[in-house]
């Protein structure tokens, strides 16, 4: 046998020269492995420092917080995504996520606009205890609303209830601070024409701009209110939109009104794949759910046993997520709405109640996962974290 016994395999000869080849000619890029990871830790950072510059009061139950970096550049956001801020409030470790409703364009600062909501513990935390030059850690921006223009149309269509507005607003301001070629039609709902946030803006801009219409519609009017009243109906969204075919929806609210919507479009003829949405949280009265066992209440107590570790004590109407954070068990979250899997756990035993539409993978399902967010006890349970 020659010195090298290689030689005398099939293809020995081309592998050889292909390997001198790389080795005179070939650029070793695992050598800026390193290089590569830190760019891409600055476009998707797992964690920000931010600190808040300025809070700009929007109406008597809103404010827009300016937040700028407290180290490094801001990464860059496609309008219409969130960051979930990472907050500790009377002891309990917890997120929520805000939609930023300033526009990308804008690299030197986020904005959020925080609406109060009546025994909210984040929320009332925001507006009422923190003040300029107080820090927050948030997450990079996150979320998949927004104007995707290889499958969406460039007609938008735009509906927003409440603080449901932020995504659009920032959407709106980039389209034509950047001069965008989209006409976006925005249809606003309030239960108050004072709860209206950023009305006088996007009044401004509607008069500015051919492309963008702008129809504010109030549940309980005050005198003087010439708009429409109501709800977002099929009849108003065809005298706003017209002709509903190639166009994009895009809904952001609270959940009964993206059920009520939803079945208003479906009557209008518009397929489901031609609706985007984004759902602020879990039903508010989850007991009242399609599908809610009868013989379960909102105050029952169960419990809760980490598989090898601790127990603690859950309210059924209470998602699964907010009681592990109650009882101080750190658990992953961002959207906090059901999609962004970050909060998955495994029920080893017992029920919980998801509500219609909860977004789990087919694989997870099978083995028996749940997005704690979205996942309410319905007996004693064992889950694995
Ligand atoms: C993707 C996304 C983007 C969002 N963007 C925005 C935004 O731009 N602006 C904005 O204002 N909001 C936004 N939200 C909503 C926001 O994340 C919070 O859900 C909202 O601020 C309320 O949080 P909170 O902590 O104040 O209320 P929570 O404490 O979560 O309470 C919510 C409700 O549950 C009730 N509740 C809480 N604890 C109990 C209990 N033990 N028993 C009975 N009832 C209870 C409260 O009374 C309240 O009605 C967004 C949500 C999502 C999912
Ligand atoms: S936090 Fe996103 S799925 Fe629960």
């Amino acid at each position: 046998m020659s010195g090298n016994f290689l030689e005398e395999f099939d293809g020995y000869q081309e592998i050889a020269q292909a390997t001198q080849m790389s080795r005179k000619y070939g650029a070793d890029y695992s050598l800026d492995r390193h290089g590569a990871d830190q760019f891409i830790n600055r476009l998707h950072p797992a964690r920000i420092d931010l600190r808040v510059a300025d809070v700009i009061p929007e109406t008597p139950s809103t404010k827009t917080l300016r937040l700028v970096s407290a180290a490094g550049p801001l990464p860059p956001f496609q309008a219409g995504q969130y960051l979930a801020l990472f907050v500790e409030v009377d002891h309990v470790r917890t997120s929520r996520p805000y939609s930023i409703s300033s526009p990308p364009n804008q690299i030197g600062y986020y904005e959020i606009t925080v609406r109060r909501v009546e025994g909210g513990l984040v929320s009332n935390y925001l507006l009422d205890d923190v003040g300029p030059g107080d820090r927050l850690t948030a997450s990079g921006p996150a979320g998949h609303f927004y104007h995707n223009p290889l499958c969406h149309q460039k007609e938008m269509v735009c509906l927003a209830g409440g603080s449901g507005i932020t995504p659009f607003y920032s959407m709106i301001r980039e389209v034509w601070d950047c001069g965008l070629d989209r006409t976006i039609r925005l249809i606003y709902g309030n239960r108050t024409v004072d709860e209206i946030v950023f009305h006088d803006q996007l009044t401004s801009l509607a008069e500015r701009f051919r492309n963008f219409t702008y129809r504010p519609v109030v549940e309980k009017p005050a005198a003087g209110w010439d708009g429409p009243t109501g709800y977002i109906t099929r009849d108003l969204i065809q005298e706003t939109v017209g002709d509903v075919s190639s166009k994009t929806f895009y809904l952001c609210g609270p959940q009964a009104m993206y059920d009520f919507c939803l079945a208003e479009l479906a009557a209008l003829g518009v397929e489901r794949r031609r609706i985007r949405r984004e759902v602020y949280g879990p039903p508010p009265a989850i007991t009242q759910a399609p599908g809610w066992p009868p013989e379960v209440s909102a105050e029952d107590l169960f419990t809760v046993t980490i598989q090898g570790g601790p127990t603690f004590t859950a309210r059924a109407a209470e998602p699964l997520l907010t009681g592990l954070e109650r009882a101080g068990l750190a658990t992953p979250s961002l959207c906090r709405s059901g999609e962004c899997s970050q909060c998955r756990v495994r029920v080893v035993s017992g029920r919980v109640f998801e509500p219609a539409g909860a977004l789990v993978r087919r694989s997870d399902r099978r083995y028996g996962y749940v997005h704690a967010c979205v996942s309410y006890p319905l007996t004693d349970l064992e889950i694995a974290t």
